[in-house]
């Protein structure tokens, strides 16, 4: 058992009163291995951003929950080292039961989800209740969800979207006693959010529902999941380097600007780093085919990675240099 605390690691508290306060969201980036970390950590250090670090199920299963809580406090140091402060958060993303919850709160995770989107209303708060409780005894923040996101998410797989209804968000908060809530307004995990043929075709995302939120929680921390851009510049440099990815299209940047604006503090962001890694790796070795060392397309992925995220922080999200104001 280890505490966040004893890792240097920060939970979401701070980080979305400040959000609220100055109107941007937090920056929500998954990481599965080394190279994705390091981007994060650099990307986000020189940005001068908090960050909440995500680790899934799928992460978890394939990088080892001991490895991760290394990595989480490996990132902490390093930052140090790198003469950065900013507050970092290592969070579970989509934790589908108590008992994953409470093992990553058990090994130093400093933020948990407990995701009952496919559970029925009540059987969400319930499960959503008893996370909160062991995990504010900690005093590590719980984000929950309601509404259900179109897409592939581990343990969800759904054609269709429902909306949050905002007509429930007030007594689902009240009761469950969550730190920041998950809605679902139109955004969906994955590279294919809509099924368009071009760009200009993609619809708005659902504002009215965000705004009618926003007027039943004031100064509560509101969750975008699946909101990459599916940024094209990467999704041609995947194609052209033997890549077949057809009618990829995300939430367009201006959409999450917009979100930030209505009050939205926390945007999660997964595929487009996916894509720039492969992207670079594919460029790399296509055009390199005697390369075999791992550090020749994983170090360039790395650096495109990190540029992008500096990007999305200050273009975007609105999250740089706003980490002076939280620590
Ligand atoms: O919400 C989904 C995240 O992008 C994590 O995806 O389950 O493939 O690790 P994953
Ligand atoms: P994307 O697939 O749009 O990157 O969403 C990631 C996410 O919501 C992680 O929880
Ligand atoms: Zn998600």
């Amino acid at each position: 058992m280890v505490s966040f605390k004893e890792l240097g690691l920060s939970n979401t508290k701070r980080m979305f009163e400040i959000a609220l306060e100055r109107k941007f969201a937090v920056p929500g980036y998954n990481i599965n291995n080394l190279e994705q970390l390091q981007a994060i950590i650099i990307g986000c250090g020189e940005s001068e951003s908090p960050v909440i670090i995500q680790i899934s199920q799928g992460a978890r299963n394939y990088a080892n929950q001991t490895m991760l809580r290394y990595l989480g406090q490996g990132g902490v140091e390093m930052a140090k080292e790198l003469g950065f402060n900013f507050p970092i958060a290592l969070h579970l993303d989509h934790g589908n039961s108590f008992e994953l919850a409470k093992s990553c709160i058990d090994n130093g995770f400093s933020s948990v989800m407990f995701d009952g989107s496919h559970l029925s209303y009540e059987e969400n708060i319930k499960i959503t209740q008893q996370v909160v409780e062991y995990a504010h005894e900690r005093d590590v923040s719980v984000e929950a969800e309601l509404g259900v996101l179109a897409g592939i998410e581990e343990h969800v797989k759904s054609d269709v979207h429902h909306f949050t209804d905002p007509e429930q968000v007030e007594d689902f908060v009240t009761r469950t006693g969550c730190d920041s809530l998950a809605i679902a307004i139109g955004t969906s995990h994955g590279a294919y959010k809509f099924k368009v043929e071009k760009e200009e075709d993609i619809p708005e995302l659902r504002f009215d529902i965000l705004k009618e939120v926003r007027k039943r929680l004031d100064k509560f921390p509101i969750v975008l999941h699946g909101s990459s851009s599916v940024l094209s510049h990467y999704v041609q440099m995947i194609n052209q380097f033997g890549g077949a990815l057809e009618k990829a299209f995300g939430i367009p940047e201006e959409q999450l600007r917009k979100a930030t604006q209505y009050g939205v503090s926390k945007i999660n962001i997964d595929t487009d780093g996916r894509l720039v890694v492969t992207a670079i790796v594919r460029k790399i070795l296509a055009e390199n085919p005697r390369e075999f060392d791992p550090r020749k397309y994983l170090g360039p992925a790395r650096e495109e990675l990190i540029l992008m995220i500096k990007r999305k922080n200050k273009e975007v999200l609105g999250s740089a240099g706003q980490a002076k104001y939280i620590v």
